[in-house]
């Protein structure tokens, strides 16, 4: 028997609806094989903050790190609580799992569906994945206030690129893209703006291109990747782009690929040093919390991207048919999200 030792954190909000089921599908997928979870869970979050005034304790950091996988629900408040300013949960914890982890690759496929709405009206066949990278970017809080509160206030925030962090998702990119059938990568970037880290980007694709004659590249400005995302999506295959444009192109991609409920990701540490961990790409949505309105589609369908990195791809794709069974015979009729959980359990096929 196989023991994967799980770190489970649910968070705030739906962060622990969507989260339950999750672990429900997960143990009905694995069940009858010789693999088992022993899951450790860590209550973490704006509510533990709230209570206890703590974010992250290094102790349960180790205590995290210390297991193979990390399973993450949403974490957060009402976006602008001021009982929150100040603690800055996003950053404090989320971020800091993400860097101190380095989960240097946040992939976040968008496929849409058979038998799912677009907003769209002509999708055509969708089936690409952002890679973003996940540790660099303007998310390392390289910056500062100056003369804070007076009308000369300055305030930095400074887009850090390495070439070793840009590196490393680039081939990475590369890597995901000639796994594929399409093997096609489109970088994302601004160059024409943003000239210096544009320029490294540039040399860096370039060079690794080189040893991917199989791939086809393109590259893209970000403003006009949005109006390409909208306008015909079916042309993407993988796209590498940074920390932040990433984060803005895949809730653009969420909502082409039938909402953000459907909308998985996995922050992967390729080398292994540290525990992976795969989260919805929404967040812990205060306006529907406790009210089992959540679809939990995106939690199950980032467990799904763990056990693919787990190397249990034959079990993620038993996950992934009963997730399309469930979308494909979708009625009109509103479903809580234990139901939906319900549904996927049932629709999982038999093994092998
Ligand atoms: P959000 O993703 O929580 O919600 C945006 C909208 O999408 C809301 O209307 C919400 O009801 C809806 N929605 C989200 N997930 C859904 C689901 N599974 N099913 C149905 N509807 C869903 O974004 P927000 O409102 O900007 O942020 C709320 C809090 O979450 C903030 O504190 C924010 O910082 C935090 N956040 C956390 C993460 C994370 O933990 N990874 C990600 C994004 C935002
Ligand atoms: C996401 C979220 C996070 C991000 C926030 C909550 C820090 O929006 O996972 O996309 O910006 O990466
Ligand atoms: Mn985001």
């Amino acid at each position: 028997t196989r023991t994967i030792k799980l770190a489970v954190i649910p968070g705030d909000g739906i962060g622990p609806e969507v989260t339950e089921q999750a672990n429900r599908v997960l143990d009905a997928v694995i069940a009858g094989s010789d693999v088992q979870f022993e899951r450790t869970e860590f209550k973490l979050g704006a509510e533990r903050f709230l209570e206890t005034g703590e974010t992250l304790p290094e102790a349960e950091q180790a205590a995290i790190a210390e297991h193979d996988v990390i399973l993450f629900g949403a974490v957060g408040g009402v976006p602008g609580d001021p009982r929150l300013r100040e603690a800055n949960i996003e950053r404090g914890l989320l971020l800091k799992l993400r860097f101190d982890f380095e989960h240097y690759a946040n992939v976040r496929p968008c496929t849409l569906y058979p038998g799912v709405t677009s907003p769209l009206e002509n999708p055509g066949e969708v089936d690409f994945v952002v890679v973003r990278e996940g540790t660099e970017g303007p998310y390392v809080g390289n910056g500062g206030t100056l003369r804070g509160g007076t009308p000369a206030e300055v305030a930095t925030e400074v887009s850090v690129n390495t070439a070793f962090g840009v590196e490393r998702i680039v081939r990475f990119a590369f890597e995901t893209a000639k796994s594929r059938p399409r093997k096609k990568l489109t970088w994302v970037h601004k160059t024409n703006v943003l000239v210096h880290a544009g320029a490294t980007w540039q040399r860096i694709v370039e060079n690794i291109g080189a040893k991917y004659p199989e791939v086809s590249v393109n590259y893209m400005h970000v403003d006009a990747a949005t109006i390409h995302m909208v306008q015909d999506p079916a042309q993407f295959d993988v796209l590498v782009t940074d920390n932040l444009f990433g984060d803005i192109l895949t809730d653009l991609a969420g909502a082409i690929g039938g909402g953000i409920g459907l909308a998985a990701s996995g922050n992967i540490n390729p080398d292994g040093n540290f525990p992976s961990m795969f989260e919805p790409v929404h967040g812990s949505a205060p306006d529907i919390a406790g009210q089992q309105k959540a679809d939990p589609t995106a939690a199950i369908l980032s467990a799904g991207l763990m056990l693919d990195h787990l190397g249990l791809q034959a079990e993620g794709d038993r996950l992934r048919a009963a997730v399309r069974t469930d979308l494909s015979s979708r009625g009109t009729e509103a479903r809580s999200t234990t139901q939906i959980g319900d549904a996927i359990v049932a629709a999982l096929p038999s093994r092998g």
